[in-house]
């Protein structure tokens, strides 16, 4: 902490929330040390010598003279792997019911011990209880020591799973990591954590943490979950190339939970295949409706309905459309969810409307704590409902965020899901149209940022789907299930709408109830470039759709800061500007006219990208490929490209460069392989190696994929971009279209691009008429 926290902490503890929370905080300390189990003996325990083995469906089970294995290879190619009986479901990850057994994948026995073979892996387990991964042309992707466990009774088991990979494996994911997209050597926490201050690179954890490692070497790729909500940790240990031989050259990766079924998953193949059976087993992310990726604006004080009149003209003039306004918890009755400052804010619907008649709809911040006082509508009801957390000995557990004490709804319990998704119909009377959930890690105010659990007791006790346990294992999952309840309530309030919901806090599945945003990134060039990472990382994760708080969410950014966020957000999935009630504002004009215009610009790109992005995000709904993608991602063998994450794919055809240097004029990116054209110049790189671009303050550097078919918004409708293809080659690009919401199939038409006698070519597949205008660019000489 330093001294600028200190004072602002010892100054908060003075104050009456301050005191709730320093109460709380030793509530939450007494009832730990009263109802956790204590520190009795422990036991540890190896699986011991294999004595037999068993075929089953999809694989077989392996027994040990101290545990048992279990492989299952699922249709789809996930490969299940089930310690000590541990079994796929329950499981708060999958989508559904857990895929059926692979019948063609059986256990044989192997010359080390036993094998199961499978289209895109092999999987042997040894006689001590190594198990090693390998691709159908026997290279290695990870192989796992036999696990250890610590018993002791009446306490949950821990245990540690050591794992070896090869030397030039680079670990992508675990959530959103500050510090990535590649994730140095270290150790990454598994418990998400308001870090209660801004945050910049390298602060870990955050607010969502996943026990999902995307793991890219020259050998293949493959993704590995760990199916366990509890307390974690995975530490990353860098490989030693030439440093010897044998396991000595592999990098290496310890997973370690304080409870918990020992019980994992591995898939392996292209990335975009890795992703397809993720997301197959843990649900495709939720298509947003198209609006949701136009431009967005928030405010943490926005204070009343005539400042956010204001705001929303200001843009209206300057012809910069606004897609959403976002209310914080500054337009609630004395941040009461579900409620209304109507001195502030007197007619909401009335509000909604008149936005809504300009292209703008309004977004609301929901928190999941209920203020604890009686005769509040949400607070009785919740009561009557029985929906609040309680303790060990059945008192409901109350905490401290903004609106004082507070109460929290169980959302691991189905009722309570239903409970809380009917105050949604509020919200949508008030004319909201999309909903910002927050401070679900859950937060509870702790008396010293940074120090102390800024949460629930960890024994506080939870449903868990009617399975009972405590805090420790609904901890991670808390904002998942929120993020359930709302989702699901939206279906049946609003049944022709897709939904609109983002999360600060949640975990492995989140995608099928949303997107997510940075939380509060710390302004600051640190900050931009963090921005990026989570994005990367998340994406990886199997959750597309993000964005940061464009300017960073505390301070005031200079222009040129507030610019170059702006330009890397106008292309990334979830472009949202955000500040705390203290951070300033950031409405464009407020950065001056030069800067004024850079952002115009970078808006106005990002309208005419739209057809591009909205089909993005339909191929993310059916494939489960990020909209931004790594520049590895269709050449995961190549070394250099794994090792940068400061540029990225944007789908196929873009490779965005953006400045996340101050003072930078000019960017060097590596490019992947093939042609690559300048957006704004047309000049064309090769790739494979290394260019410098231009990066004047009014642009960031894109390049263009040669070939590409790219949608694009023009007067009247839509246009096809058609990038040159390299001399001999061809090009494609695919266009999906619907009425921007609702549940009607979308129209998927693929376009070829090709020469033909000295002229580029395009072509619908399937039909005579390429059905749009085109217009041909990458003509340029040279
Ligand atoms: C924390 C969130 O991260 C931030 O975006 C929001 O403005 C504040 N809570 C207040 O609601």
């Amino acid at each position: 902490m330093d001294r600028r926290d200190l004072v602002r902490s010892l100054r908060w503890v003075g104050s009456r929330d301050g005191w709730r929370a320093v109460r709380a905080a030793w509530r939450r300390h007494r009832i730990d040390a009263r109802d956790l189990p204590g520190g009795g003996a422990q036991r540890a325990r190896v699986p011991g010598t294999a004595c037999g083995a068993e075929a089953l469906p999809g694989g077989g089970v392996v027994w040990f003279a101290q545990s048992s294995l279990r492989v299952r290879v699922a249709v789809g190619g996930a490969v299940f792997c089930g310690w000590d009986g541990a079994a796929p479901e329950p499981s708060y990850a999958l989508a559904g019911e857990c895929p059926a057994a692979d019948t063609r994948a059986v256990l044989e026995p192997d010359k080390d011990g036993w094998r199961v073979v499978s289209e895109r892996i092999t999987v042997v387990v040894f006689r001590n209880g190594a198990v090693e991964f390998r691709t159908p042309g026997g290279v290695l992707l990870r192989r796992e020591l036999p696990p250890r466990w610590w018993d002791g009774p009446g306490r949950a088991s821990c245990w540690v799973q050591r794992a070896r990979t090869p030397a030039d494996a680079v670990v992508f994911g675990l959530g959103g990591r500050s510090s990535g997209p590649g994730l140095p050597a270290g150790s990454y926490r598994l418990w998400n954590t308001d870090p209660c201050a801004a945050f910049g690179p390298g602060d870990d954890p955050l607010y969502i943490t996943m026990p999902v490692q995307f793991v890219v070497a020259d050998g293949g790729c493959h993704l590995v979950f760990h199916d366990n909500t509890w307390d974690g940790r995975v530490s990353l240990r860098d490989g030693e190339e030439g440093a010897g031989s044998g396991h000595d050259q592999l990098g290496g990766c310890e997973v370690r939970f304080e409870g918990g079924p020992l019980r994992y998953w591995v898939m392996a193949g292209s990335p975009g295949r890795v992703l397809g059976t993720w997301t197959a087993l843990t649900g495709r992310p939720a298509l947003p409706p198209r609006w949701a990726l136009g431009y967005q604006h928030a405010r943490w004080g926005f204070g009343s309905a005539e400042e956010v009149r204001r705001v929303a003209a200001g843009y209206r003039e300057r012809g910069m459309p606004v897609s959403a306004l976002h209310l914080d918890i500054d337009h609630l009755d004395g941040h009461r969810i579900f409620t209304v400052d109507r001195d502030a804010f007197p007619e909401l619907p009335v509000l909604a409307a008149e936005l809504r008649e300009h292209g703008t709809r309004l977004v609301s911040i929901v928190d999941p704590a209920v203020k604890a006082e009686p005769g509040l509508a949400v607070y009785d009801s919740g009561t009557a409902a029985d929906a609040f957390v309680r303790d060990a000995r059945g008192q409901v557990v109350r905490g401290v965020v903004w609106p004082g004490e507070t109460v929290f709804p169980d959302f691991t319990e189905p009722r309570v899901r239903r409970w809380w998704g009917g105050l949604y119909a509020e919200r949508l009377q008030q004319g909201f149209a999309g909903f910002w959930h927050d401070m679900n890690e859950p937060t509870s105010f702790t008396a010293f940022a940074r120090y102390g659990e800024a949460t629930l007791p960890r024994s506080a006790r939870h449903s868990l789907e009617g399975r009972g346990g405590d805090h420790r294992e609904a901890h991670n999952v808390y904002g998942l299930a929120m993020a359930r309840a709302g989702y699901e309530a939206l279906r049946e309030l609003l049944p022709g709408q897709r939904p609109f919901f983002f999360s600060r806090s949640g975990w492995a599945g989140m995608q099928r109830y949303g997107g997510t945003w940075s939380g509060d990134v710390a302004t600051g060039w640190p900050g931009l470039r963090a921005s990026l990472a989570l994005v990367l990382g998340l994406g990886l994760c199997g959750v597309p759709y993000s964005g940061p708080d464009v300017g960073g969410f505390h301070a005031v950014p200079s222009p040129e800061l507030f610019v170059r966020w702006w330009q890397l957000a106008a292309y990334l999935p979830f472009f949202r500007s955000h500040s705390a009630i203290d951070g300033g504002r950031r409405e464009p004009w407020e950065f001056g006219p030069r800067a004024e215009e850079c952002v115009r610009a970078a808006l106005a790109e990002r309208v005419r990208l739209l057809p591009y992005l909205y089909t993005l995000a339909h191929l993310a709904h059916r494939t489960g490929a990020p909209y931004v993608r790594p520049l590895w991602w269709y050449e995961p063998d190549d070394r250099r490209l794994r090792s940068g994450g400061d540029a990225f794919l944007l789908g196929k055809a873009l490779l965005v460069a953006p400045v996340l240097e101050q003072g930078a004029t000019a960017r060097a990116v590596r490019l992947p392989r093939g042609r690559w054209y300048d957006a704004a110049t047309e000049a064309a790189h090769h790739g494979g190696g290394q260019v410098l671009l231009d990066a004047p303050l009014d642009r960031t550097p894109v390049l263009v994929r040669a070939g590409a078919v790219l949608p694009v918004a023009a007067e009247g409708g839509l246009l096809l971009e058609v990038w040159a293809p390299a001399p001999g080659q061809t090009g494609s690009g695919v266009v999906i279209t619907d009425e921007g919401d609702g549940w009607e199939p979308p129209r998927v038409e693929r376009f070829t691009s090709r020469w033909e006698h000295g002229a580029v070519v395009v072509e619908r597949e399937g039909a005579d008429e390429v059905g749009y205008p085109v217009r041909v660019r990458g003509l340029r000489p040279g």
